[in-house]
This record gives structure tokens, C-alpha cells and sequence, in this order.
């Protein structure tokens, strides 16, 4: 017999089944809970809630493990490039060299966008935060390609996968091209995904642009350890509006929209706008370990921490590397970057920080590679965003497959009882 768990309440028992994941996780299925006994549960944050069975990324925060369909992240970081990684993500399987030559093929003819998305783009004024025009525009997309997508069309779907993967880092660089006041680039052809993303949000017009092997590298790496990361906040998001039938576009636009806040995706710059008041206050890294430490102070270490790994994040522990070699080949010497050192080095040997499992977090090092690169703080985010598509476009199309029904938490009700004015 399968396992099951037993709930008593006013002195009648039931019985929930055990419901077990390909690598012995472990879940209470509660889905007749509250038609049997009335009562829902209370998960703020939904820390203890599973919400979908999922074939796509594995990870174990307790051991530091995380796994694309059944890869090890280490491994695709070492052999794969984004766009295969991305395919993986998306169909299953690492593409063959046909597969790989078709969908790279088919990802250049759709690298052009509408011209009048040009015009959206000019009405937002130059300070605007380049997350908030990239969920408008990739919202704003979808009046410019306005098929719904029959999800049961495997040549519908692919055609919408590879529109969205095609024009996503073209509006991610307008983005940035609008905040300098520079002109805005298509993709080169004649270049790969990740060369273009660079190409796209560098090439200057009076100069040629070649991008270098090792900003090529350590993007290509940053864009895999970002591509997904199972049922995270933009993740969730992207899921339950896609719940409702919404379109891929419109999820993928909450998604970004999700991804912009300082405890997500916005982390990674504000990593570096933390280290910057720091070097501005006098670089005392330990005045700023006590804040963290302060319960009255709301300061917390950005980039450390994280709601699932409680051991060195696997993806922080290749960056770091990636970070380190960043470094020492374009020769950086960047005060910023050593009080990083300094707080990375601090927290890893401080009790508070060890005895609540608080390491530094992806988002700790990738900021530092980004500013070595070159890009700038407020585009950091976009770049995380630019990883992670693959991930929300697999993680929608898996809703939508397996027929999910719509995303609708219940409350515990705590407002006024019925009174009349
Ligand atoms: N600095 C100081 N203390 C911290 C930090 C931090 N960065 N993170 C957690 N803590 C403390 C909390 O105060 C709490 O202490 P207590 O038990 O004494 O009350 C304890 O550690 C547990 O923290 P929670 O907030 O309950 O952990 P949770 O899992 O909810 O939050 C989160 C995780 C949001 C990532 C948190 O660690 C944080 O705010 N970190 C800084 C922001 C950050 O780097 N976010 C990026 C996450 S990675 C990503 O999105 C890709």
C-alpha cells in the first residue's frame, strides 16, 4: 500500500495520500482537504506548497544540487551553449546537430521586430527602469504578432517559442540603447545568440565590434545558470497567468514584471548599489555585517541568502569562478569589487550568517561579472531576464500540456465582520 498521511480534527480521521517525485521528494496530496474537511492551509509564501508536478529542473537546496532535465548545471556550464541549453529546456532533450542548425536558423529569420515598436519605446522617458520597459514592450509584442497560440499545434507553439526567443534580447537592448541615447541595433546573422546579445546592446555606430571571447563566455555561462530555476517567484507567475488562458507573451511579460524586485531578480543590482553606499560611507565592511545583524535594522546583505538553497548555491559556486577569471584576465581592479571580497569572506566565517545557512547567493557574483563587463547597474536585471526566458517559456508550456487548472490561492479572512454604515 502507498503511504498516506492521517488528519484528525474534531475527532474524525482522514487520510491524504503520499504523492512521491522521480528523486524521492515527497508531498502531501491535500487536493480534497478542504472538500472533506473543510479547512484549507495556511502557507504564507507557499514555503511548504508544491503547485505542479514538473519534468523540468531539478534542484536540492539542502544538498546544493541543480539539474536541467536531469543535467547537472556544472556540466551543460562546461559543454553546452545557451541556445542548446535552452532547446533542452524547452523540448527535453539536448538538440542533435540538425536540430540545433534548424532552431538557430529559425531563431535568426525572426530577429526583426515590428519598426513601431520603436515608437513605444520613444514615449518612455530616459530615467524610466530598463525592467519596466521590457515587460511593456514584450507585453507590447503581442499587438504586433496577434495569433493566439493553439497549444495543441506543435507548429503553432514552436512558431510563438521561437518569435519570443528571437525578439526577446533585441528589446532587452533597447532597453539599454534608450537609456544611453544611442541608436538602436538589429542582430548580425552572421553572429550567434549570445554574441548578438552583446552585439546588440554594445555596437556603437562609428565602431567596429567584435565581442570578446571572454565576455562571450562568461555571458554564455550566465545566461545558462540562470535559464531556470523550478517553481521560483517570476516562475510561479508566469505559470498562473498563463493559468488563465493568457497568452505566452503576456506571461512572459509578468514574468519580467516579477523578476524586477530587489528580492528576486533586482538583486543582483542592488549587490552592487549596496557595495557602492558602502565604498561611499568609507568601506567599513563590518559596520555593515552589524547592520545586517541588527534585528532594528532593516539592512540586509544583498546576495546572500536564499528561500531554497540552505548550502552554497551550486550556481553561485560556478560564477564565483567565472567571476574570478573575469577578473583577472581584463585585469579589474575595482575597489567595489574588493569590499565584496571583504563582506564574502566576512559572512562566510560569521555565526549568524553559518547558523541560518546564509550564503552568498548567485545574484552576489553575477553582479560583480556584469559591472567587470561593462554593463551597467540598472541593466542587470534584464540580463537575468534574458537567461531565464527559456525557463518560463518550458515552465508555460508544461502548464498548458498537462491541462493545468487556474492558479487561485484561498485566504484566512482577517477584516471586518458584516456591519452596516
Ligand atoms: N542579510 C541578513 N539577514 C538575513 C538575510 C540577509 N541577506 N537573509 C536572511 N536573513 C535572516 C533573516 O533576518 C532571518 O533571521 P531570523 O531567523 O533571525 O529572523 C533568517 O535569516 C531567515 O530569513 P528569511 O527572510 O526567513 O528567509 P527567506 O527564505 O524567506 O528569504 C531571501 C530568502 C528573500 C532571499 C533573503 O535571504 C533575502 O532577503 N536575501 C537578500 C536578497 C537577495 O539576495 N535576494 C536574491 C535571492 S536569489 C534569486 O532570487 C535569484
Amino acid at each position: 500500500m502507498s503511504d498516506s498521511v492521517k488528519l484528525t480534527y474534531q475527532n474524525k480521521t482522514f487520510e491524504f495520500p503520499i504523492v512521491e517525485g522521480s528523486e524521492n521528494e515527497k508531498g502531501i496530496d491535500i487536493k480534497t482537504l478542504r472538500a472533506q474537511t473543510g479547512l484549507i492551509t495556511f502557507d504564507p509564501g507557499f514555503k511548504n506548497t508544491g503547485s505542479c508536478n514538473s519534468g523540468i529542473t531539478f534542484l536540492n537546496g539542502e544538498e546544493g544540487i541543480l539539474r536541467y532535465r536531469g543535467y547537472s548545471i556544472e556540466e551543460l556550464c562546461e559543454k553546452a551553449s545557451f541556445i542548446e541549453v535552452a532547446f533542452l529546456l524547452i523540448f527535453g532533450e539536448l538538440p542533435t546537430e540538425k536540430e540545433l542548425a534548424l532552431f538557430n536558423n529559425e531563431i535568426r529569420e525572426d530577429s526583426l521586430v515590428d519598426e513601431d515598436l520603436k515608437s513605444i519605446l520613444k514615449s518612455f522617458p530616459k530615467a524610466a527602469h530598463p525592467m519596466g520597459v521590457l515587460s511593456s514592450l514584450t507585453s507590447g509584442l503581442i499587438a504586433f504578432n496577434p495569433n493566439s497560440v493553439d497549444v495543441e499545434s506543435e507548429a503553432e507553439m514552436r512558431e510563438a517559442i521561437i518569435m519570443l526567443i528571437a525578439k526577446f534580447p533585441i528589446l532587452a537592448s533597447w532597453t539599454h540603447r534608450k537609456v544611453k541615447g544611442l541608436p538602436l541595433n538589429y542582430a548580425n546573422t552572421a553572429l550567434s545568440y549570445v554574441e548578438n546579445v552583446a552585439h546588440m546592446m554594445f555596437k556603437l555606430p562609428h565602431q567596429d565590434f567584435k565581442p570578446s571571447p571572454v565576455l562571450v563566455g562568461a555571458l554564455n555561462k550566465l545566461l545558462i545558470l540562470h535559464a531556470d530555476h523550478e517553481q521560483n517567484c517570476s516562475t510561479s507567475t508566469v505559470r498562473i497567468v498563463g493559468s488563465s488562458q493568457a497568452g505566452l507573451f503576456a506571461s512572459v511579460s509578468a514574468g519580467v514584471s516579477a523578476l524586477w524586485g530587489p528580492l528576486h531578480g533586482g538583486a543582483n543590482q542592488a549587490v552592487i548599489e549596496m557595495l557602492e553606499s558602502i565604498q561611499a560611507d568609507g568601506g567599513d565592511t563590518k559596520k555593515y555585517m552589524a547592520k545586517a545583524k541588527d534585528k532594528n535594522d532593516p539592512f540586509r546583505l544583498m546576495g546572500f541568502g536564499h528561500r531554497v538553497y540552505k548550502n552554497f548555491d551550486p550556481r553561485a559556486r560556478i560564477i564565483k569562478k567565472a567571476a574570478d577569471e573575469v577578473l583577472q584576465e581584463l585585469g579589474i581592479n575595482d575597489p567595489v569589487l574588493e569590499i565584496a571580497k571583504s563582506l564574502e569572506q566576512e559572512a562566510l566565517r560569521d555565526p549568524y550568517f553559518i547558523d541560518r545557512k546564509l550564503y552568498p547567493n548567485v545574484d552576489f557574483y553575477s553582479g560583480i561579472i556584469y559591472r567587470a563587463l561593462g554593463i551597467p547597474t540598472e541593466m542587470f536585471t534584464v540580463m537575468f531576464a534574458l537567461g531565464r526566458l527559456p525557463g518560463w517559456i518550458a515552465q508555460w508550456l508544461e502548464m498548458r500540456k498537462n491541462n493545468e487548472p487556474i492558479g487561485r490561492p484561498r485566504q484566512i479572512y482577517t477584516g471586518k465582520q458584516n456591519r452596516s454604515i
